[in-house]
C-alpha cells in the first residue's frame, strides 16, 4: 500500500497554451502549500512527474500548439481540469472523455479550490484503499519460486499469460505484476473478463462509444482498452473469448489504436497486458478453437500459478491462519498462533478442487464461529468441515486404490501429495516428527498417509508407527 500523500505534496502542472492562466492559478493557490508548474515548458516532463502525486490543468489552446497529444502522453493516469470556454459542448473529437472536469476561462480562486480539492480527495481515498485487502501467502517452495519470477517480469513491457486452475489466484499474481510495474503500476488495473462479455457487445465494451451512436448511448463511454491507459488491462479467462471476438482483440494489440463506436477518431493505446486461463490454450490452438496468432501475442512471458494441493499443507495452514485473522480481527490474533491439531490435521487432508478460493470461504466460515463463540467449537467447527468436505470428499475417505470412473483430478492429487510427502521426508532425512512439523500435520497424520501411499524408506514392507 502507498502511503497516504499530504496537500503540500501536491504539485499542479500547468499546460497554458495561449490562455495566460499560470499566474492567476499559482494566486489562486498561494494559501495552499503546493508547487505550481508550468509544464509547457519542462523538457522532459516523464521525468519530473515520476512517482509524484500531481493534477494537471490543461487550457484547450494547446490545441493548436499541438500540445494536447505532448501533454496526454506525460499525465499517466493524472487527473485533469480541462480549461476551456464557459458552456462550450463537450467535443470529444478535440480532446479525450475522460477530460470531465471543466473550469471556464474566467474561473473563479473559489472554483478553482473546490476542483483541486475534490480531486485530491479521489486520489486520497484511492490511496487509502489497499491494492490488496490481505496479505499474499507464499511459503511453499512453488509459491516462493513463482513470486520470485513475477518480481523479474513485472517491470517490463511485455504481454504475459498467467496459467492456473480457478481459484488458485491468478487475478492476485496478475496484481502483483502490476503494483510491480515502475510506470503502470501507478495508473489503473482493469480486470475484465472475457466469458463474460455479451454477444455484439464487444465493441461497445472493450472500444468504447461515442454520444449517440447508438440508442440507448446517452453519455460517450471509454472502452475497457481506454479505462487502462497508463496502467494494466487484465484479459481474464481469455480460453473464453470466442474466435470472432478474438480476431477484434488481435487487431487491436497489433494497431495499438482503438476507436470509439460512432467516431472516426483513433485513440492511441498504451497499456500493460496480462491475460489469464485456466484452460490449456495450447490444447484450444490445436483444436482451432483459439487463433494460434492471438496465442503467441499474448503469452511472450508465461507464468503457471500451482494449485493448491501443490503447494501443500504449508500454504493451506498459512492462508487459513491469514484469513481466520482477518475475520476475526486483532483482539483474536493471538489464539492463531496454535491452532488445533484436529483442525490443521483436518485442512491438510482435506482436497480443495476450488483451490484458495474454497479454502477461503472455509477460513472465514470458522473465523466467524471462533469469534462468536469466543473458543474453538469444535461441534460446530467440525460441522462446518463436513460441510466442505460434502463439497469436495477427502482422499482419505475414498479407497486408495483409484477406480475407472474416479476423476482425474483426484488422481492427480493423490500422486502429487504422494511426492509431495517424499519430498518432504527426504528434506528432513526421513524424520517423521520434523517432516510432520515441516508439513504442517501431526505424526499421526503423517504416518497415515505413508502407510496410504505405501511410502517407505527403501525398505520393503508398510511403515510402522515411530
Ligand atoms: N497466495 C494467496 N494468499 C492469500 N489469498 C489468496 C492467494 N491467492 C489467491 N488468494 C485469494 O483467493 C481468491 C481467489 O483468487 P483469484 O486471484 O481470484 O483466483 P483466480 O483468478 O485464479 O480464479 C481471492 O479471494 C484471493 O484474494
Ligand atoms: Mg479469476
Amino acid at each position: 500500500m502507498r502511503t497516504p500523500f499530504h496537500f503540500d505534496e501536491l504539485d499542479l502542472y500547468v499546460w497554458e497554451g495561449k490562455a495566460d492562466v499560470l499566474d492567476r492559478i499559482a494566486r489562486c493557490m498561494a494559501s495552499f502549500d503546493v508547487e505550481v508548474i508550468r509544464a509547457d515548458g519542462i523538457p522532459q516532463p516523464q521525468e519530473r512527474l515520476k512517482g509524484r502525486v500531481g493534477v494537471a490543468i490543461i487550457s484547450v489552446t494547446v490545441i493548436d500548439g499541438g500540445g494536447l497529444s505532448m501533454a496526454s502522453e506525460v499525465l499517466q493516469g493524472m487527473p485533469v481540469i480541462w480549461v476551456a470556454a464557459a458552456n462550450r459542448d463537450r467535443d470529444t473529437r478535440l480532446y479525450p472523455a475522460e477530460y470531465q472536469h471543466i473550469l471556464p476561462f474566467d474561473f473563479t480562486g473559489a472554483e478553482l479550490r473546490t476542483l483541486v480539492t475534490k480531486l485530491v480527495q479521489q486520489l486520497r481515498a484511492h490511496d487509502a484503499t489497499p491494492d490488496r485487502p490481505d496479505v499474499l501467502v507464499a511459503n511453499s517452495e512453488c509459491m516462493q519460486s513463482l513470486l520470485s519470477e513475477v518480481t523479474a517480469f513485472a517491470d517490463c513491457d511485455h504481454n504475459v499469460l498467467v496459467h492456473g486452475d480457478t481459484g488458485v489466484g491468478k487475478e492476485r499474481i496478475a496484481q502483483q505484476l502490476h503494483v510491480g510495474h515502475s510506470l503502470y503500476g501507478k495508473g489503473p488495473f482493469v480486470p475484465v473478463n472475457c466469458g463474460a462479455i455479451p454477444d455484439g457487445l464487444f465493441e461497445s465494451h472493450f472500444f468504447g462509444h461515442a454520444k449517440g451512436s447508438f440508442t440507448g448511448a446517452v453519455h460517450a463511454h471509454r472502452g475497457y482498452f481506454e479505462q487502462a491507459t497508463g496502467g494494466t488491462l487484465f484479459l481474464d479467462e481469455i480460453g473464453d473469448l470466442p474466435r470472432y471476438q478474438q480476431v477484434k482483440l488481435l487487431r487491436v494489440l497489433e494497431d495499438n489504436v482503438v476507436t470509439r463506436l460512432g467516431s472516426t477518431v483513433p485513440i492511441k493505446l498504451d497499456f500493460r497486458l496480462v491475460a489469464a486461463t485456466n484452460c490449456d490454450l495450447r490444447e484450444l490452438v490445436q483444436s482451432g478453437d483459439f487463433r494460434a496468432d492471438l496465442f503467441y501475442r499474448l503469452a511472450v512471458i508465461e507464468l503457471q500459478v500451482p494449485s493448491l494441493e501443490a503447494r501443500g499443507a504449508v500454504d493451506k495452514i498459512a492462508i487459513f491462519k491469514a484469513v481466520m485473522a482477518s475475520v476475526m480481527g486483532e483482539a483474536h490474533r493471538e489464539s492463531l498462533h496454535d491452532l488445533p491439531y484436529w483442525l490443521t490435521d483436518a485442512i491438510a487432508d482435506m482436497y480443495f478442487p476450488g483451490n484458495v478460493r474454497q479454502l477461503r470461504n472455509l477460513a472465514e466460515r470458522v473465523g466467524v464461529i471462533v469469534r462468536q463463540m469466543g473458543a474453538w467449537d469444535q461441534t460446530l467447527i467440525e460441522r462446518a468441515l463436513a460441510l466442505a468436505r460434502r463439497m469436495s470428499p477427502a482422499p482419505g475417505s475414498a479407497p486408495a486404490d483409484t477406480e475407472p470412473g474416479e476423476p482425474a483430478s483426484r488422481r492427480n492429487w493423490d500422486a502429487t501429495e504422494r511426492n509431495r510427502i517424499i519430498s518432504a521426508l527426504e528434506t528432513k532425512e526421513w524424520r517423521r516428527l520434523e517432516t510432520a512439523q515441516f508439513l504442517g500435520i501431526s505424526r499421526k497424520v503423517l504416518w497415515e498417509k505413508m502407510r496410504k501411499y505405501q511410502i517407505t524408506n527403501g525398505e520393503p514392507g508398510i511403515p510402522q508407527p515411530d
